[in-house]
């Protein structure tokens, strides 16, 4: 049997268990609010993609999804201040109820603009989705709908959230503790 290799590093903030509950209520919830209307989910790569298949799964609504990707950040984990779309949407989002899913709101600087952008392309709905808040960051006020859990100013890995292309394959959300968030 291959052996796990040691994470002493990693302190587990949110186990699997506690995230899959949470993305099934996230998951009631919108159904509630779209009452059966056909949903559209812009995921926004790469540290979104795999909330967006355990949330995608998790709805009882006819969905399709979309991919578009964003620089933000400068070099390490310092926000530059600065957003550029490096992939944008395959299809027009004219008219269709569109939630954009989002791994983590930290300074609120990719969804501001995310959410400006899109919502000039005329969606018929707009709402935002994110699993993780660090609320004690934010520069940019973001209208979010459906917040997973608030969680404290700290550098998490997991669950589809990396650092340097790492972790993302940890099934927990977990804090890299020599990393400033
Ligand atoms: P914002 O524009 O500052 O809100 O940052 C959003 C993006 O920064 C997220 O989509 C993540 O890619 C990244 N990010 C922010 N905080 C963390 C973290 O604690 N761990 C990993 N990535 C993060």
């Amino acid at each position: 049997m291959a052996r796990k290799r040691p994470r002493e590093h990693l302190k587990v903030l949110l186990r699997k268990s506690q995230i899959r509950r949470k993305v099934r209520h996230l998951a009631r919830q919108i159904e509630h609010d779209f009452h059966g209307e056909p949903l559209h989910l812009v995921c926004i790569l790469k540290g979104a993609c795999i909330f967006l298949a355990d949330l995608l799964r998790e709805l009882e609504l006819p969905v399709s999804v979309d991919f578009i990707a964003v620089s933000s950040y400068g070099k390490g984990s310092l926000p530059s201040g600065e957003v550029r779309i490096t992939k944008d949407l395959d299809h027009s989002i004219e008219g269709l109820n569109v939630i954009i899913v989002e791994d983590i709101l930290d300074t609120g600087l990719t969804l501001n603009y995310l959410y400006r952008i899109l919502q000039s392309r005329k969606p018929k709905a707009l709402k935002i989705a994110a699993l993780l808040d660090k609320p004690a960051r934010r520069l940019k006020e973001v209208p979010v709908d459906y917040i997973g859990f608030k969680i404290p100013d700290a550098f998490v890995v997991g669950y589809g959230l990396d650092y340097g292309e790492r972790y993302r394959n940890l099934p927990d959300v977990c804090i890299l503790p020599a990393v400033e968030a």
